[in-house]
Parts: structure tokens; sequence; C-alpha cells
């Protein structure tokens, strides 16, 4: 998604809110969702857009009112799915899967799961993912152009992929599927009509996690990954189902995928774009913690969730009935200048920085720690390596009313004296990836 930067009281003021399409993914690709988003908040923050097929949503653009729809389960529940993409549906895997479940089945499901995704059971990870890294930022050696935003798509498979256990060969696969379900009608993902796309993603997706929870069942022991985990998790005092294990694999795997790597080339543009801060942070790399916070609230790379209301609510005035979605839209709150100082600018030192990149309330991203621990790893060895990035092209947009994404980011890097020998070094010390 291009992220503009729009002045309330400046152009955007000609924005008709009676005709804003929200729900087009063309939007996030060659549109302007941040000036949509600045009116919004400051003339309709509760505003109700309807489609051209009879079906209608409610967008929520406020800080205090994004947390609000995500936190409260009560007014507001994920059971019927949390996406736009299936909106007015019920979604298959609502009370299977923990993305798309209320408390208590949430809880019985998250609790045990949290532990091995906490910050504490990850750090033995980070000699692993510091590999990946390594891996990733070694085609700068080269000296030519490197496109951030491709070399960072395969990315969170080098971890997650070796946390769940799944054979490398697979990765670039599944990490083309889950573009494929977010971003259907991306003509880079699409391999058929819109909704066949995500249909055929899914269909993929789900045979490819039943075989591989099947394989670890047939063992008959649980193997030392996120699926073997999964197998013999037990939630509410039984086993997780079949069906309810493959939901959840999959909805860890996108969770990964389809945001940590633009995360990665928003953070890196917006550097870019910001000499300033990028030199604030070579002169004194321990702001990188503070960047990648930045970083996230910057790219919002999770555009939205979508809730339903469970009874009859008033909200900033407008009547919200029992079964009306919700779109919460993380991207807007991340700049509401009433919580934010000056919230279109980048500062690697913003404090605070109570940022919903990750969500808020029940359903708080539970890979918040192993992105966090990745994309600090990460911008530390960039800034340890690189003196200064340039263009070298394009940036090009993924067409997703979901995913704030980037596809394409060409770019070329001068290395800091020194620093290049040290990751060559690095590299070939490490060997092979996967641990
Ligand atoms: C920069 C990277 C990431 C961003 C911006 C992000 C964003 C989010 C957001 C906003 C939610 C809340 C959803 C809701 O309220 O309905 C969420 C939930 C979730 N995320 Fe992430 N995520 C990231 C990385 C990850 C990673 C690395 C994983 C896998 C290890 C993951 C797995 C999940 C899962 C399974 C949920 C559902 C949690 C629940 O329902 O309790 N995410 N994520």
């Amino acid at each position: 998604m291009r992220i503009s930067t729009p002045h309330p009281g400046g152009p955007g003021t000609g924005i008709d809110l009676d005709t804003v399409d929200l729900f087009d993914p063309e939007l996030y690709a060659v549109g302007d969702p941040h000036a949509i988003w600045t009116v919004m908040r400051e003339r309709a923050p509760v505003h109700r857009q309807t489609l051209p097929d009879g079906r209608s949503f409610w967008s929520v653009t406020k800080y205090h009112d994004v947390n609000d729809v995500l936190r409260d389960h009560t007014r507001f529940t994920s059971n019927r799915g949390t996406l736009l993409s299936i909106l007015g549906g019920t979604d298959p895997a609502g009370g299977k899967m923990m993305a798309a479940s209320d408390p208590p089945v949430h809880t019985a499901m998250r609790e045990p799961l949290n532990k091995v995704l906490s910050h504490r059971a990850l750090k033995s990870r980070q000699p692993q993912i510091r590999r990946v890294v390594h891996r990733l930022l070694a085609p700068l050696l080269d000296g030519g152009t490197w496109d951030v935003a491709a070399a960072g798509a395969g990315f969170p498979m080098a971890f997650t992929g070796t946390l769940m256990g799944l054979p490398e060969a697979d990765w670039p696969r599944l990490t083309r599927l889950t573009t494929m379900a977010v971003a259907p009608e991306d003509h880079d993902f699409r391999e058929s009509a819109g909704d066949s796309t995500l249909t055929a993603a899914h269909h993929e997706l789900f045979a490819y996690f039943s075989g591989q929870v099947k394989r670890r069942v047939r063992h008959g022991f649980a193997e030392d990954d996120l699926i073997g985990f999964l197998t013999e998790l037990e939630a509410g005092g039984r086993r997780l189902r079949h069906d309810e294990i493959v939901y959840n694999c999959y909805s860890l795997l996108l969770g990964a995928n389809v945001t940590t790597p633009h995360a990665i080339a928003a953070t890196v543009l917006a550097l870019m774009e910001h000499p300033q801060e990028y030199r604030r942070l070579l002169a004194d790399p321990s702001l990188t913690t503070g960047a990648v916070e930045e970083g996230l609230r910057w790219a919002s790379p999770a555009n939205h969730f979508m809730r339903y209301v469970t009874q009859d609510i008033t909200l900033r005035g407008q009547e919200l009935k029992a079964g009306d979605a919700v779109v919460a839209w993380l991207g807007s709150a991340n700049r509401d200048e009433e919580v934010f100082p000056e919230p279109f600018r980048f500062d690697v030192t913003r404090s605070p920085n109570r940022h919903v990149a990750f969500g808020f309330g029940p359903h708080y991203c539970i890979g918040a720690p192993l992105a966090r621990i990745a994309l600090r790893l990460l911008f530390e060895e960039i800034v340890a390596l690189v003196e200064a990035f340039a263009p070298a092209g394009p940036v090009e947009h993924l067409t997703s009313n979901f995913v704030a994404g980037i596809k394409r980011m060409p770019l070329t890097a001068t290395l800091r004296e020194g620093a290049a020998r040290t990751l060559a070094e690095a590299v070939a010390a490490d060997g092979p990836v996967p641990a």
C-alpha cells in the first residue's frame, strides 16, 4: 500500500465519503487510503459502506474505537470470520481456528500455544534466525540491484517453516500460496479468476497441512515442532480435532508470511525516504528496537480485521445492529492524530509508540514476539552493514484490502567499510540454515 502524507484541510477535503470504496483491493495498490482515512477520522469515524451486491460493513478509523472493537468479544465476535474477503459469509473455521473464535474456546487454544511462542521460549531460536538474516542480506555483497520485497517474501518461511517442521523444498510454494490467499486479485498472484484463486490457495494449503498432520499422527509421537505440539495440545480438556489442527497451522503460517515481509520493505522504504532517521540509527544502533516499532506503526502490514456486532449498539452516534460487520482499520488507527503527534512523521525515537500493528485484546498477535525478534535481528544487521540505500526502480504495491504490501522494491546499497567482509565470513561460517 502506498503510504502518503495527507494534510487535514489539504487536498483530501475533496474526498466524497459517499463514494469511497474501502473494499476495492485496487485502492491499496494504486490509490491513497491514508487520504481517505484521514478524512474519515475527521468527519465520519464510524462510517457505513454498501457494496453493489447489497452487502455492507461499518468502518472504524479512530485508534480508541479500533481498540474497543478488537478488545470486546462480547459485542464484537470473531466467530463468523475476521477478513473482508468473506464479508457476509460464514467462516467454516469459526470456533475451530484460534483467530476465528471467541473466548473461552479461543483462550483454551491460545494459552498453551502462547507458551511455545513467547519471547522466552524463542530465545534459543535466535542464532538460527540470525543465520537466516545473513543469508537474506548476502546478495548485497555483490553490489548489484537487490529487491528487498522479493528477498523479504521468503524470510518468514525460513524461521516459521523451521519452527513448524516443514521441508525447505516446500517453502517457495507455501510463500506463494499464502500471498494468493490474501491478494487473489493481484495479477502477479492470480492463478484463475478472483475468488477461485482464493479457493484454490485454501484448498492446496489445507490439503498440505492435512498431510503434514497425518504424517505426524502416523508416527505415533509428537515431533519436536509446532505441528507436533498442536497434535498433542489439550484445549478445554480434550485433544484438538484434525480440522482444528489444520486450520490453526494455516493461520500460523498465513499470520507470519503475509505480514513480516511488508514490515521489512516498508521500513526500508521509510528509512530511504527519511535519510536523517537512518543516519540517527547509524550513529546510535541502540535506536534499532525503536525503529522497528516505528516501522511497524508506519507499515501496519495487516490493514484491517473484521468483527460482527452481537447486539444493537450505538457508536459515536451511529446505530449498529446485531449481525452488522465492523471493520477496524489498523493502518488508520496508527495515524490517529489524537494519539500519535505528527502521525505522518517517521521518527525512530517516537515515544510512547503504542501502535496497534499487532492488534489489541484477546487476539493480539501471538506471533508478535517472533516477528519482533526477527525484525530486530534483521535491522541490527542492516545497520551494521549498510551506509545508505538508494532506489533502483519503481516500488510496486500489492492489490489487497487486507495486507498493506510491497511486492517489488529494487534498490542498491552502499556498504559500510569492513562490514561486507564480516558478513561474508559469517555466511561462510553459518553453513546451511535450517536447524
Ligand atoms: C509483522 C508481523 C505481523 C503482524 C503485523 C501481525 C499482525 C497481526 C494482527 C493485527 C493480529 C490480530 C488479529 C485479530 O485481532 O483478529 C494477529 C493475530 C495473529 N497472528 Fe500475527 N502478525 C505478524 C506476525 C505473525 C507471525 C510471525 C505469526 C506466526 C508465528 C503470526 C500469527 C498470528 C496468529 C495465529 C494470530 C491469531 C491470534 C489469535 O487469534 O489469538 N503473526 N497478527
